[in-house]
């Protein structure tokens, strides 16, 4: 049996051929790995059909040192009959007959790390091709600065690849870049966390924005990946700037509103004061007059008199009443005494009219535009009124300043109640108050719980350099 015969039996893929490179055996194994049957390649050359083209320089170079008695032995790519190429583990020697050489026998085996690096240089591929959908360049930088690797867009670089591997940060950034990067690697490195910097290049076309994320993979290397982010800050000025234009716009509205609701606040206290007027003026001279009649109906008409001294006291509370109510409607003049006068004046007489002890403690150089003026006089007047009712024996107002604004409270001692009970949507006293407070920029709370007393305390905005201006008009 021929040495050939016996190799063409075993369990590698054996193909033999003669000095010519013409394939003379073909076993059964070397059908399987290079996929042709014996019959279609015994007689052709083998280099031609069983390896690549490319690397027939190199089989050349082999088969010559083949034929002077050496072996080889080594990885060597060949190519599969549908045209695909493995890495094979490769074993030629000569083959000899009578002493001569006659040929040569190749043993082949699909090499696993041929088809393992096959793999990782697949993978490798598909890796680039993600890195390439990627917005971002992704570097990698030892401890020291050196950038070892890149992947990924490379319009963003400043140099190519190659032109800076292998070269520091320090040399390729501008100084103050530099420095953040190294910093910024040096403290991914400690915290073993990733570090986010953003800094600015000027790539040409003008400054760019750029966010760099650093992650150490070792305790070697930091993998950085780089994205430019000017457009985001494009964007996000826009949206600054349309924000800011939205706030000026909005304030704008909101001071027409404020303007608005202190005209309506002073409109509405007019408003009490043609009432309170035409109450003085008319009905009040009318009681006037209706007296007058009474008394000549008593004197010309003597009979009258029972029925005169029952009419006579209606006529008189009717008259006091209509006084009362018109003095409370009447907004007081400010412009002579001030709220605090004006305060002092409804105290002396609310005090004759219910008995009450009320104290007041003012902030004497007040100053507060005149809306705030009458919200303060309404608020305090209508406590007192509540007070009254609650059957309070005393109450103390106090006025101090607290920032921006003056702030006044009105305690009294009356019988209290629960606030959270109050009907918000049927009284219209504290409502009233609460309203008022509001619109003339202020705040307001009430104190109170049943068999305790009551507080109420508000705040209104002093007034400010630029509304003195306004508020002399509004004062007309
Ligand atoms: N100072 C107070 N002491 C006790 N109860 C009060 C006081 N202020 C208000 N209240 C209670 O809250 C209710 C609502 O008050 P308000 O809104 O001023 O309406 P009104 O005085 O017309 O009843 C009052 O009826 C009263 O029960
Ligand atoms: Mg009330």
């Amino acid at each position: 049996m021929d040495g050939i015969d016996l190799l063409t039996s075993t369990e590698q893929a054996v193909v033999a051929t003669d000095l010519e490179g013409r394939i003379t055996h073909f076993n059964r194994r070397a059908e399987q790995l290079y996929g042709w049957p014996a019959t279609e390649v015994v007689g052709q050359p083998a280099a031609s059909v069983l390896l690549p083209p490319r690397q027939l320089g190199r089989v050349q170079e082999i088969v010559r040192e083949l034929v002077r008695g050496r072996v080889f032995a080594g990885e060597f790519p060949i190519v599969r009959r549908n045209g695909k190429e493995l890495l094979a583990w490769m074993l030629a020697y000569p083959h000899r007959r009578d002493g001569a050489i006659s040929g040569i026998v190749t043993i082949a085996m699909r090499s696993r790390r041929g088809s393992r690096a096959l793999q990782k240089r697949k993978q490798d591929l598909r890796l680039r091709g993600l890195l390439r959908a990627i917005p971002d360049m992704v570097f990698r930088i030892r401890r020291d600065g050196v950038y070892t690797d890149f992947a990924g867009l490379e319009d963003g670089l400043l140099a190519s690849p190659e032109a800076f591997l292998g070269r520091t940060v320090r040399e390729l950034l501008p100084p103050a870049t530099a420095a953040l990067v190294e910093d910024a690697i040096a403290r991914s490195f400690q915290t073993k966390a990733v570090t986010t910097i953003a800094y600015e290049l000027d790539m040409g076309a003008g400054p760019q924005i750029f966010e760099a994320r650093l992650a150490p993979i070792d305790d070697r290397e930091v993998v950085t990946v780089v994205r430019d982010v000017t457009q985001h800050f494009l964007w996000r000025d826009e949206l600054d700037n349309q924000v800011a234009e939205r706030t000026v716009a909005l304030q704008r509205a909101n001071r027409k509103l404020n303007e608005l609701s202190k005209q309506l606040l002073i409109a509405h206290d007019e408003e009490r004061g043609r009432i309170a007027s035409e109450l003085h003026d008319h009905q009040a001279q009318l009681l006037t007059a209706l007296s007058l009649s009474l008394e000549n109906c008593r004197r010309e008409v003597p009979e009258s008199d029972r029925y005169i001294a029952m009419a006579q006291p209606i006529v008189d509370e009717l008259t006091r009443q209509v006084r009362e109510l018109s003095l409370a409607l009447r907004p007081p003049d400010f412009g002579a005494i001030g709220l605090i006068g004006a305060v002092e004046e409804h105290i002396a007489r609310f005090g004759q009219q219910t008995g009450m002890r009320i104290s007041f403690w003012p902030y004497v150089s007040l100053q507060l535009p005149r809306a705030a003026e009458i919200t303060a006089y309404r608020i305090i007047q209508e406590s007192l009124t509540n007070a009254a009712r609650a059957r309070a024996t005393h109450v103390v107002i106090q006025m101090k300043r607290a920032g921006d604004a003056i702030e006044i409270t009105v305690d009294d001692n009356g019988r209290g109640f629960d606030p959270t009970t109050v009907d918000r949507s049927r009284t219209s006293g504290l409502t009233g108050m609460r309203e008022r407070s509001l619109l003339a920029g202020g705040t307001f709370l009430v104190e109170s719980s049943p068999g305790s007393g009551t507080r109420v305390l508000f705040t209104l905005p002093i007034m400010k350099e630029g509304d003195r201006e306004q508020d002399d008009r509004d004062r007309g």
